[in-house]
């Protein structure tokens, strides 16, 4: 693996198809999953960490977010990456830096109505990765549903030639999706914590046995996680992020909720299958990953 600086220098790495996991670092068990699912369908792998200072809305979200450059090139190493991009600020934003990309519609709800600023951040550093590292495929997670129709819709629209690829969410044997923000739950945080997968997943069983009105399943989780500080619980349509009455087409029920000092989100995708829901509860690692015992 060669760790590099700069997008032409990764450029000229580069043999067959490229593969690119953008990421914000620190990583856990659900990255190492997806480098695994990349390495599967590409020749050469980048892995770009960068801690996109433009899409933290909260400062000091910005200044708490986990950082260890050594400890994710070695894991990267020990997966399969061939490339570990790791720009300063400058490769990214120096220059003119005049251009924002913002996708409207899909970023005005959920997400975007909590963390103002968010989704512009997100589609511009994307962007600028797409066009300085020129990928055949990227992967990005369900886990973070909005902002990955945020980033379908950019691809289309600016005709990136690149393949969006999905990836499911990772979890810890108890349910709880894993986020680099876990590591700052204390251990009484993280059991409140379970609410959260708890309550989705209740909802999930209500839809397998035929429940399809949305205040209905997102009342089962605003139950669920009453104790908490929640942002919102919503189902919506899985391309548009618009809110939806009923379960009758493709739909996400996501939520948003602070636990202590982290905030923390969630979702199932319900994907259809012979005009039926099916939920995507996602993948759980037979072991507690890396993050709890850090905790
Ligand atoms: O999901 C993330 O980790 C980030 O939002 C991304 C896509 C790497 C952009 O900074």
């Amino acid at each position: 693996m060669e760790v590099t600086r700069t997008f032409a220098e990764t450029r000229e790495k580069y043999r067959g198809r490229v593969g690119l996991l953008p990421t914000l670092g620190f990583f856990h068990e659900g990255h190492l999953r997806l480098m695994d699912m990349l390495r599967e369908r590409c020749d050469t792998l980048v892995v770009s960490l960068f801690v996109n200072p433009t899409q933290f809305n909260d400062p000091a979200d910005f200044d708490a977010y986990p950082r260890d450059e050594e400890r994710d090139a070695g894991l990267a190493a020990e997966h399969g990456v061939d490339l570990f991009f790791a720009p300063d600020v400058d490769e990214v934003y120096g220059g003119v830096s005049v251009t924002t990309v913002e996708v409207s519609g899909v970023t005005v709800e959920m997400e975007g109505k909590h963390r103002p600023g968010h989704f512009v951040g997100v589609a511009t550093v994307v962007a600028k990765l797409f066009a300085g590292l020129r990928p055949d495929m990227a992967m990005f997670g369900r886990k973070d549903a909005q902002q990955l129709a945020v980033l379908k819709a950019m691809t289309s629209d600016l005709r990136f030639p690149i393949e969006i690829v999905e990836a499911p969410v990772v979890r810890e044997p108890d349910g709880l999706a894993l986020s680099s923000r876990n590591v700052r739950l204390s251990r009484e945080d993280r059991e409140v914590a379970l609410a959260i997968s708890r309550g989705l997943f209740q909802a999930a069983e209500q839809v397998d046995a035929g429940e399809r009105r949305g205040d209905r399943l997102e009342s089962t989780v605003s139950r669920a996680i009453r104790h908490l500080d929640v942002d919102y619980v919503q189902l919506a349509a899985v391309d548009t992020m618009q809110p939806v009455p009923d379960l009758s087409a493709p739909a996400v029920l996501a939520v948003a909720a602070r636990v202590g000092p982290v905030r923390l989100i969630d979702n199932v995708i319900f994907d259809f299958v012979d005009d039926k829901p099916v939920p995507d509860r996602g993948i759980f690692l037979d072991e507690p990953s890396s993050l709890t015992r850090l905790q």
